[in-house]
């Protein structure tokens, strides 16, 4: 089949090239010069496992190409993928300009039946608008072409992004007529060998359904943090208590990690977004809401307890952190809890010397020269001259350091555990203080 991807951001590129993988032509479009020529000169503008790989298998074999040319790209696919981006505008409500742009182009240059699939993340309501935005401009230039709007929302993980992509869970498909649900199962059907994984539904359906499944994820998250905080009060261990309710079928074991808060670009803004979808409709979504806020205030949790520990006035100290990343295996720091950390610490007069294996030219781009703020290029090397430890991301890496070592460098045994990642005892013996989340 011939498709047109359109945004070479993480989820545009990620579907791209895994379907050119399976044997389908695709051109993918961007109206940024510079993501197309790194594209072109055989490297990746984001880093996710294992996808330059499959990119660059995938234009050798002449399947995969880019272009910043709208109208080859509306001409080229006669399914066309919309991913691009949805930035939350000022209310948290996600903004439409970039996938109504990417409509408009489809319905000014198309030649000919087109599926135009949703691919991003959009409100519900948002595949009605996508449908007038491209009858508008065939009936602007008085064409009288076929077309189908489709919700196909994605759930990829970032850092398992191309994983997710080639074995999924599910296969969300909202559409309302008959042409477009067998182009879209016929271009899934390289994806679901072993049994049906596509779900057919109303578009509105399969627009909240994503939503709902990050909500979801997200509540889990900021319950169990809550959990945490309490349990520390009691003195008791919420990885006893995750363990003792993980257990039962009906909770299961994901997504009940207690932590620093959790980041990335989908969480954060979707719960917001659903938030505001709601008061649109004049539901004020409370549950949601506190999901919200309890998160906001759990980034801040590590500094708390740095300042607990070292006073309110955190001049003169000097912090060694390990991991910039909202999670392990990417690069990205949107809402990343790193940035609060790091930025209340400095509010505070501390400073910081930084370790990421990845995302360290990121935290440059975005802390630029922060006098307040050293990279270094190694984990222990955190360590040299630093007050205490604050791990924030749990890259493996740091699974297993030398305890004995730290202890030696740092000036007060203390480490500040974002992300739970070592035993007590183990800590203890080694003559650390230990300062996890939920720990009591
Ligand atoms: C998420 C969804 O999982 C994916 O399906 C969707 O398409 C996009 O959003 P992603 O943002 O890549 O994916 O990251 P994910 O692995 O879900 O983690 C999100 C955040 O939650 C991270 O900051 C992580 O550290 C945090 N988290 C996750 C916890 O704090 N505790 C947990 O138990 C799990």
């Amino acid at each position: 089949m011939k498709i047109t991807v359109v945004g070479t951001g993480y989820v545009g590129l990620v579907s791209g090239a895994c379907l050119a993988d399976v044997g389908n032509d695709v051109l993918c479009l961007d109206v940024d010069p510079g993501k197309i020529r790194i594209l072109e000169d055989g490297g990746i503008p984001i880093h996710e496992p294992g996808l330059i790989e499959v990119v660059r298998r995938n234009v050798t074999a002449g399947r995969l190409s880019f272009t910043t040319d709208v109208e080859h790209a509306a001409r080229f696919g006669a399914i066309q993928f919309i991913a691009v981006g949805t930035p939350p505008d000022e209310d948290g409500a996600a903004d439409l300009q970039y996938v109504l742009a990417a409509a408009r182009n489809i319905g000014r240059y198309m030649d000919g039946y087109r599926v135009v699939v949703d691919k991003s993340t959009v409100p519900v309501g948002t595949g009605d608008k996508v449908r007038e935005a491209i009858a508008a401009e065939l009936q602007a230039r008085g064409a009288d072409l076929p077309f189908s709007v489709v919700s196909n929302p994605e759930f990829l993980k970032e850092g398992a992004a191309v994983e997710d992509f080639m074995r999924p869970d599910r296969i969300i498909v909202g559409a309302e007529d008959e042409r477009a649900i067998e182009l879209m199962r016929e271009l899934y059907g390289p994806f679901q060998r072993n049994h049906e994984k596509l779900l057919v539904m109303d578009v509105k359906s399969a627009e909240l359904t994503k939503y709902a499944a990050n909500a979801m994820l997200a509540t889990r998250i900021s319950f169990m943090n809550e959990l945490a905080n309490l349990a520390e009060s009691l003195g008791a261990d919420i990885e006893l208590v995750r363990q003792g309710i993980g257990s039962d079928p009906r909770i299961g074991w994901h997504f009940l990690y207690a932590g620093c808060g959790y980041g990335g670009s989908c969480f954060p803004k979707d719960v917001k977004a659903l938030v505001s979808t709601g008061r649109d409709q004049g539901h004020e979504l409370l549950l949601l809401n506190a999901v919200e806020q309890a998160n906001e205030a759990q980034k801040l949790r590590l500094v708390d307890k740095v300042v607990a520990r070292f006073g309110e006035d955190l001049s003169g100290l000097h912090f060694g952190l390990w991991g910039l990343a909202f999670k392990p295996n990417t690069d990205d720091m949107r809402d990343a809890p790193s940035r609060v950390i790091l930025a209340e610490l400095f509010r505070r007069g501390a400073t910081v010397a930084a370790y990421d294996p990845v995302a360290m030219n990121e935290a440059r781009r975005i802390f630029g020269d922060e006098a307040r703020l050293r990279y270094v290029d190694r984990p222990m090397a955190v360590l040299d001259g630093a007050d205490a430890l604050i791990i924030v991301t749990e890259w493996k890496e740091f699974r297993s350091p030398d305890f004995a070592r730290i202890r030696e460098l740092l000036r007060h045994p203390v480490v500040f555990d974002g992300r739970n990642m070592y035993d007590p005892v183990v800590m203890k013996r080694a003559g650390l203080e230990y300062r996890g989340i939920g720990r009591g």
